[in-house]
């Protein structure tokens, strides 16, 4: 059965929610696989570097996401949350949100101010730091963009097990609303 319109996230909602998702995975996927090549070749530099702009789209696309958050609210979920999970959603859904702000920009500043400038894939061109190199500024939001990095394997993880959960186990219509 195809849920009405209605019942389900707007179009926009849907579309930025799973793409997002899948630029997310690569980001992780992508520095992930660094270590695979070795230092000061030119494939590493272009997976290093195709991780920020991969990042960096989805602080564009969360801006976006936002804007379409606040104009749409979700239809609720049948039959209701109550109490604790209710709460448990509500959190969650606050900490990806602020995820897909917060982890690119300590990345962008990581960059900007370790190396100054933002080096543009493929070239030999950088979007200048419109501040000066603080490299101790740099390692400290590089501490926190991977120690947020590795939070949000398990943040990102319990939502996708809630996803599960919802579907399979509680049997509602919360994973119906997202596809
Ligand atoms: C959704 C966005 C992003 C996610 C999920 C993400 C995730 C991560 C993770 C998990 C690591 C640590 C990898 C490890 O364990 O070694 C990392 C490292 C790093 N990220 Fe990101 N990141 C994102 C966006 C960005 C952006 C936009 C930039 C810069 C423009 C950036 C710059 C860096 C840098 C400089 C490192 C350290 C790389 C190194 O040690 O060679 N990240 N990122
Ligand atoms: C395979 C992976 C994923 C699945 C199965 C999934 C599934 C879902 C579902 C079913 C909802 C609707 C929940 C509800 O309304 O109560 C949802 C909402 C949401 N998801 Fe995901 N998701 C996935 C990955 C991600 C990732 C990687 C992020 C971002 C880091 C993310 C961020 C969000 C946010 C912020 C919401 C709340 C939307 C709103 O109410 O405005 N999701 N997800």
């Amino acid at each position: 059965m195809t849920p009405s319109d209605t019942e389900r996230y707007s179009y926009k909602a849907r579309w930025l929610h799973w793409v997002m998702a899948g630029l997310i995975v690569l980001a992780y996927a992508l520095i992930l696989s660094r270590s695979l090549f070795a230092k000061g070749t030119d494939l590493r530099t272009l997976v290093v570097q195709t991780h920020f702009w991969v990042g960096l789209l989805v602080l564009l696309m969360a801006f976006v996401r936002l804007a379409e958050r606040h104009r749409h609210t979700p239809p609720g979920i049948t039959p209701p949350l109550q109490g604790a999970l209710r709460l448990a959603a509500t959190l969650s859904h606050y900490a990806l949100y602020a995820f897909l702000f917060v982890q690119p920009l300590l990345g962008v500043f990581t960059v900007l101010l370790e190396r100054g400038g933002l080096p543009v894939p493929l070239t030999s061109l950088s979007i200048p730091a419109p501040f000066d190199i603080s490299k101790d500024t740099a390692q400290t939001l590089e501490h926190l963009h991977v120690l947020l990095g590795t939070i949000f394997y398990y943040v990102i993880g319990l939502h996708v097990v809630a996803a599960v959960w919802h579907h399979f186990v509680r049997r509602d219509n919360t994973v119906r609303r997202m596809v």
